[in-house]
């Protein structure tokens, strides 16, 4: 069964963890997650972007094919199902089709419209036992066509969000979606002390875990990130293991052009990464 993302992430918060978001495509990545997470007694956040959504064919297949592989898989770990960067009108889309968890992205609105219509989401998810992320301060780079600048999220607008009840926030401090450019500056841990500062408890979503430094990654968790999403790096590491065996010519090779044979070094790459990323995030072993 899908929860909330809620009593996972406190608990990540309390013991100085994180669970890990992996964004989903397709039945490969959604299967390969899912074992991942069963095998290393870890919770899991599964994501899916409006794009990935649609490209599934909707929300309600996708809550179809995942409610179907935790019965079909024996998952008993937590799984939380959460919409990555919603528009106000995917969030409800989101909660008519069976999701347990959604991100309302209104950092490209003003403050004041931002605060409006995550409050009014706040109501309905929690009228369903729902988890809700917010977003305050663009994250850059560029998912699914929404392009982020990356900036640093105003500590007083995180808390002004953070009050209104929100069950995780995600602010910018740096971070951005997709590979890291060779310039880039880091991860701003004053930003982030900062924000922590104002908002207390509140359990903090680092975007764009591909690629970030492990030391940079711990010390975000020491103060107070509960949540790392992680895309891009499971898409590389799926595509150089599929580039690799067509390479070898191995779909040449008897019935390798079967799809259940061409995309499993793939789907291996994506387990090996998830398994990385649970290793430093410190969250294998606490679903026991
Ligand atoms: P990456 O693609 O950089 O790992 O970012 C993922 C993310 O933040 C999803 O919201």
């Amino acid at each position: 069964m899908l929860v909330s993302a809620k009593e996972m992430l406190e608990k990540a918060r309390d013991g100085k963890y994180a669970v890990g978001q992996f964004n989903i495509n397709n039945l490969e990545w959604t299967k390969s997650i899912l074992l991942t997470a069963q095998e290393l007694k870890s919770p899991v956040i599964l994501g899916v972007s409006e794009g990935a959504g649609k490209y599934m064919t909707g929300y309600k297949t996708v809550v179809g094919m995942v409610n179907g592989m935790i019965e079909e898989l024996g998952i008993t770990v937590p799984v939380a199902l959460h919409l990555d960067h919603g528009s106000y009108e995917g969030c409800l889309a989101c909660v008519e089709a069976g999701f347990s968890s959604i991100m309302f992205d209104g950092s490209h609105y003003p403050i004041e419209e931002n605060i409006q219509k995550t409050t009014e989401l706040i109501k309905i998810a929690n009228e369903k036992g729902m988890s809700l992320e917010a977003e305050v301060g663009s994250i850059g780079g560029e998912e699914d066509g929404v392009i982020g600048k990356g900036e640093c999220a105003d500590p007083d607008e995180c808390k002004a969000v953070a009050d209104l009840g929100v069950t995780m926030l995600a602010a910018g401090i740096g971070n951005i979606h997709g590979k890291y450019p060779e310039n880039w500056e880091g991860l701003s841990f004053d930003t982030l002390a900062a924000i922590k500062e104002k908002v207390g408890d509140m359990p903090l979503v680092l975007h764009g875990g591909t690629g970030i430094p492990e030391d940079m990654i711990k010390k975000a968790i020491s103060l107070g990130v509960a949540k790392i999403n992680v895309n891009t790096e499971c898409q590389l590491a799926f595509a150089e293991a599929t580039r690799k065996y067509i390479e070898a010519g191995k779909d040449l090779e008897g019935k390798g052009f079967d799809p259940r044979k061409l995309l499993a070094p793939g789907a291996e790459a994506i387990k090996a990464t998830v398994k990385e990323k649970m290793e430093l995030f410190g969250s294998i072993g606490k679903a026991e």
